[in-house]
């Protein structure tokens, strides 16, 4: 139980028994993790440990050899990427990825028309049903652009600009769909002790004001240890500690599974 938060009655993502092999290495070894509505679930590793393949293999990017991944009590198992997407699963990337010349407003639309029912070229076609979902998804994405600060960037390059709203740009191209669940692939790496506080803000109001459920990838254990509901420790695959942050960060297995990783 975690003090002064109403534990949920059934998590929103459930990850039961997953593994997933790349050849002979074993990338994720049986592993379990919950992340309920509204949690913000920290996960914690060193390099190489499997948590971008767990987001994989939560998106249906990575498919699981055994295991099963359910959201909202659906199992989604082996399922298209897009049908999670359309299931209220978003993510970002460990590194954003800037595409071509599109400024913010267009990247943002990009990641919503992976979204729609109907092929991006319709939204030039004169069709009255194309045209109300594309002012849909501009209200979306204005709407984001506000959330997230971004109105003085908006008709920017998306690549010119500085590392840290580039992240920002690819969360709120993840917010756009309205997920329910999102997983975040190092939001803070990279950034300045200023952008990361930022960008903490940003996912603390995601978490309280939004009642997202989140899995938080996160180098900064100090940072992480603060704001995380739970944390989640994996290592060669396993999850080695799994519970309240500051207990998760004092059990021998984390302790040992940092400093075998610095040495
Ligand atoms: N597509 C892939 N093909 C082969 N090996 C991979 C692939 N993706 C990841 N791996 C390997 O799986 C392990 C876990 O990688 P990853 O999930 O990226 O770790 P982390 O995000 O914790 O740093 C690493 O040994 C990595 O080299
Ligand atoms: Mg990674």
């Amino acid at each position: 139980m975690i003090t002064g938060i109403t534990e949920p009655s059934q998590p929103s993502l459930q990850v039961a028994d997953v593994t997933v092999k790349f050849g002979g290495l074993l990338a994720l070894d049986n592993v379990t993790v919950d992340v309920p509505t509204p949690y913000l679930v920290g996960l914690i590793g060193p390099n190489g440990a499997g948590k971008t393949t767990l987001i994989n293999a939560i998106t249906g990017v990575a498919k699981p050899s055994s295991g099963h991944v359910v959201i909202d009590g659906k199992d989604v198992t082996g399922k298209a990427p897009s049908q999670i997407a359309h299931m209220g699963v978003a993510r970002t990337f460990q590194l954003p990825q800037a595409f071509g010349h599109f400024t913010v407003v267009e990247t943002m639309m990009l990641g919503a028309h992976m979204m729609l029912k109907y092929p991006w070229f319709a939204g030039v076609l004169p069709f009255g049903w194309a045209r109300r979902e594309e002012a849909r998804v501009l209200e979306k994405v204005e709407e984001v652009i506000d959330f997230l600060e971004l109105e003085r960037y908006r008709d920017k390059v998306v690549r010119t600009l500085p590392y840290g709203v580039q992240k920002l740009v690819d969360l709120g191209r993840a917010l756009v769909p309205n997920p329910q669940v999102l997983l975040l692939d190092e939001p803070s790496t990279g950034l300045t002790r200023e952008e990361k506080e930022n960008m903490a803000r940003f996912l603390l109001r995601l978490r309280y004001e939004r009642h997202l459920a989140m899995l938080w990838i996160e180098h900064d254990l100090e940072l992480i240890t603060d704001l995380a509901d739970r944390l989640v420790a994996l290592c060669f695959g396993q999850v080695i500690a799994v519970g309240e942050p500051k207990e998760v960060m004092r059990t021998p297995e984390v302790v040992s599974a940092y400093v075998g990783a610095a040495s």
